[in-house]
């Protein structure tokens, strides 16, 4: 890992603390991590994967498409705003990947296509993924969320026709299924859903489907519920990039409330690998938690942030900080999320491997090299969903 001596977690003091805090997988339960080795991924597969041209699935894909060349991959997006093409450049061109734009609500399509491909797999991404539009449009995320995923369950039934030796149904979710910590504690794969905002309600939803599913038509399904990601590709309404974006733009950092709510980081690339680890490796039924061991005040990760800035930027010390602004809080702000992610790790071998230093130095030199990409993504739509968030804050 290349990490520091793990510091012990302890809730009580962390708030002020700017220091990163690694929690080594091997503290959570007094065990030693055990080393897998993936053996499953030789035969040839036929994989199906939702949300492809978004943030995290287009890493994934990258991973797929370089690292098991004999798969057929067909990447399903319908290009919201999220969806970027542009961000599967470097691989598009791959003799076994495919893109085709479609919705996941659109059950016809949905059919034509497992008839076509066969597919044994699916690995389903494609979400509405962002707690403030959740906050101002919950219907979308019910649509696309639930009934989309329900709607993808359906077709991969149907298809499957009771014969699921060999198929697997992956269903990504998210850490905030669990609600918010309050009095410390972690998310172990046991932690009751309490999910509080129509974003992480409506993953909660796909994930009970997914595995009443399971229960009821015995489909062969795993799911992950992985904390916050960041890294190179994100759109920039979520936290880091769009910190980074109005860094650069010598725009106000708009910091919710106190800027004290907590989450814990995940290196994009991690993520994907952890998702490579559970579609091969994990069991059937199992639910594996991944997280960074690795949780950040949202204000002390922006005056970490301001630091790299002004380096990268040749400010002098402490210049990108003034352009910190506290804004009126998020509605039913989730204080605090914190996976225990001991059962991978534990399991499957999995671990994150770089530090949050070199992770968010990595994501801003991505950023300030891809301006093209970054002002592509913050033209016309954005910016009016920008003044729609922000203006009246
Ligand atoms: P994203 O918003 O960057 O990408 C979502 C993708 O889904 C986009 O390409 C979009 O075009 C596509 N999509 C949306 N609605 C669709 C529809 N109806 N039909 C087909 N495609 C559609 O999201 P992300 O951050 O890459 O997240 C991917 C998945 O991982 C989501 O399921 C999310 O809940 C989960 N997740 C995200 C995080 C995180 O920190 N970003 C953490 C844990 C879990
Ligand atoms: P976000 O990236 O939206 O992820 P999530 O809400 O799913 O955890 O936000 C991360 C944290 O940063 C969250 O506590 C809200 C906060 N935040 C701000 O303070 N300002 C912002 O402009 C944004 C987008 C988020």
């Amino acid at each position: 890992m290349g990490m520091e001596a793990p510091v012990p977690q302890d809730d009580k003091q962390r708030p002020n603390d700017r220091t990163f805090v690694f929690r080594a997988p091997e503290e959570l339960d007094g065990r030693p991590a055990q080393k897998r080795i993936a053996t499953n991924n030789m035969q040839s597969r036929t994989i199906l994967i939702t949300g492809g041209a978004g943030f995290i699935g287009s890493h994934l894909i990258r991973l797929f498409v370089n690292k098991y060349p004999h798969y057929r991959i067909v990447n399903l997006d319908a290009l919201t705003y999220a969806g970027n093409l542009e961000n599967l450049r470097d691989v598009e061109q791959a003799t076994k990947y495919s893109f085709i734009k479609a919705d996941i609500r659109d059950a016809d399509v949905l059919s034509q296509l497992f008839a076509e491909h066969n597919f044994d797999s699916v690995i389903h991404l494609a979400a509405e993924s962002h707690v403030d539009r959740s906050i101002s449009n919950p219907m979308a995320f019910v649509q696309t969320n639930v009934i989309g995923t329900v709607n993808l369950l359906n077709v991969a039934k149907t298809a499957w026709k009771g014969k699921f030796e060999g198929k697997r149904f992956y269903h990504v979710s998210t850490d905030e299924v669990y609600g918010s910590l309050h009095d410390g504690g972690f998310f172990t794969e046991e932690t009751s859903y309490d999910p509080k905002s129509p974003y992480s309600a409506s993953k909660g939803a796909s994930d009970h489907f997914v595995r009443a599913y399971g229960n009821t038509y015995n489909l062969p399904f795993v799911i992950s519920n992985c904390s916050n990601n960041y890294g190179s590709h994100q759109f920039p309404e979520k936290l880091i990039p769009l910190m980074i974006h109005n860094l650069r733009e010598g725009k106000p950092l708009p910091v919710y409330g106190k800027g004290e709510n907590v989450r814990d980081w995940l290196w994009v690339e991690d993520h994907a690998r952890a998702i490579d680890v559970v579609f091969h490796e994990g069991k059937d039924g199992e639910t594996y938690n991944i997280g960074g061991h690795n949780e950040w005040k949202n204000i002390d990760l922006i005056h970490v942030l301001c630091s790299v800035m002004d380096k990268k930027l040749g400010r002098t010390a402490g210049e990108s900080a003034k352009q910190i602004t506290y804004v009126t809080d998020r509605a039913g702000h989730d204080l605090r999320y914190a996976i225990d992610a001991s059962k991978i790790d534990r399991e499957l071998g999995w671990k994150p491997s770089i530090t949050f230093e070199d992770g968010l130095e990595q994501t801003v030199d991505w950023y300030l090299a891809n301006d093209q990409w970054l002002r592509d993504v913050t033209t016309g739509a954005y910016r009016e969903y920008y003044d729609e968030q922000y203006a009246k804050r």
